[in-house]
């Protein structure tokens, strides 16, 4: 049932190309995104003042990637919350708020009970599930799929990925409604949303270069990841990965606060995971990672083909990816930091699929 494979995750990270195509193919047609399994009125739509993203876990990382697409092409507020947070911070939810929840499983009981409350509040609910016809998917006022098809390993990652580029059509297709998206930035996400099945072999392709990695760093027992922006929520997801599966001590900081407290943690061999992968920013993240490496770090960066030479000159090691439109860049990024994160845990010796002290879905609080 592994297909061969030694562990269900690396079965799951080799299916990530064909789940996203299975996501995103019937939600394609002429070059607009349709969305036949989700009925938006669009006066209500238009109402919407403010949107909760709402999730725990990988889903909430999923979110804080989501948080800066929706804000970018709904200009409308965008707050990403725990769910474990949420239902009990007497939440400013009216009838012109929608709750976005977030939930591979449909059944993470703080996600079920968080959305209940912004219910109560008058919001619409609308879930973005894997699993068909589970309690969250039951009880939402929306329901839409990601057609990851049944995730096994615990760490997940075709859910990860394929939520996030569903919310990305999601985004594009509430964008289109409202018309806050330039119609030249709408057709140039499209044909990169397009393509990012392919990019992403490519990326698998590369995977024993990223064993090597890990081979020389596995016996780190402390990993920072340093991003900006998107790069941010991409190093989010990238550190819950490392620490969940190989118990390695890891923590994701916006680059911009490293001074304001963490850089102290800096010494010489630490290792810092670099993302630079969002354009716009690159120059700042690198100026942040000559910070650490004047301080010692061992620098392992993440970049693309744009930047790829300016990062070779100051890392210790660069991973590259394709370029693909920034606001789906972390949908690649996330390959080379799961390829990792599993590669680390294999050469530690750890239960890959079962993690101690984990269940793949958390029905109590
Ligand atoms: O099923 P859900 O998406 O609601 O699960 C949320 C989290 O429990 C889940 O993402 C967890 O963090 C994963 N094990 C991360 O790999």
């Amino acid at each position: 049932e592994k297909g061969g494979h030694p562990h269900f995750m690396f079965k799951e990270i080799l299916e990530q190309p064909e789940a996203l195509h299975k996501t995103i193919s019937p939600r394609i047609r002429d070059g607009r995104v349709v969305m036949d399994d989700l009925q938006l009125d669009p006066d209500y739509v238009k109402n919407i003042s403010r949107i909760f993203i709402i999730a725990c876990g990988s889903s909430y990382h999923v979110g804080m990637v989501a948080k800066y697409t929706f804000e970018r092409l709904l200009r409308r507020p965008t707050e990403v919350v725990l769910a474990s947070e949420f239902r009990y911070s007497d939440p400013l939810v009216d009838e012109t708020t929608l709750a976005i929840v977030i939930s591979q499983s449909g059944e993470t009981l703080d996600t079920m009970a968080a959305m209940r409350e912004a219910q109560r509040r008058g919001a619409k609910a609308l879930a973005v599930v894997n699993v068909i016809g589970s309690s969250i998917a039951r009880d939402a006022d929306h329901v839409i799929y990601t057609w990851a098809g049944p995730e096994i390993a615990v760490a997940t990652t075709k859910a990860y990925s394929t939520q996030l580029m569903l919310m990305n059509l999601l985004g594009l297709y509430m964008g289109d409604m409202l018309g806050t998206i330039d119609p030249q930035e709408y057709t140039d996400i499209v044909a990169a949303v397009e393509k990012i099945p392919a990019q992403m072999e490519s990326c698998l392709a590369d995977k024993a270069e990223i064993q090597y990695y890990a081979s020389r760093y596995f016996n780190h027992n402390s990993i920072f990841f340093i991003g900006r922006n998107l790069d941010y929520a991409l190093g989010m997801e990238g550190s819950l990965k490392l620490k969940e599966i190989s118990y390695i001590h890891s923590e994701a900081y916006a680059s911009g606060e490293l001074k304001h407290g963490t850089i102290s943690l800096i010494e010489p061999g630490t290792l810092v995971v670099a993302l630079g992968t969002y354009e716009p920013l690159f120059d700042k993240a690198m100026s942040n990672m000559v910070e650490v490496k004047s301080r010692g770090a061992e620098v392992l960066a993440l970049t693309t083909e744009l930047c790829r030479d300016k990062m070779e000159k100051n890392a210790d090691a660069t991973i590259c990816i394709p370029v693909t439109h920034p606001v789906l860049q972390p949908s690649l990024g996330i390959i080379p930091l799961q390829l990792f994160s599993y590669y680390v845990a294999l050469q530690r010796g750890c239960d890959i699929d079962k993690p101690r002290n984990l269940a793949k879905s958390v029905t109590v609080e």
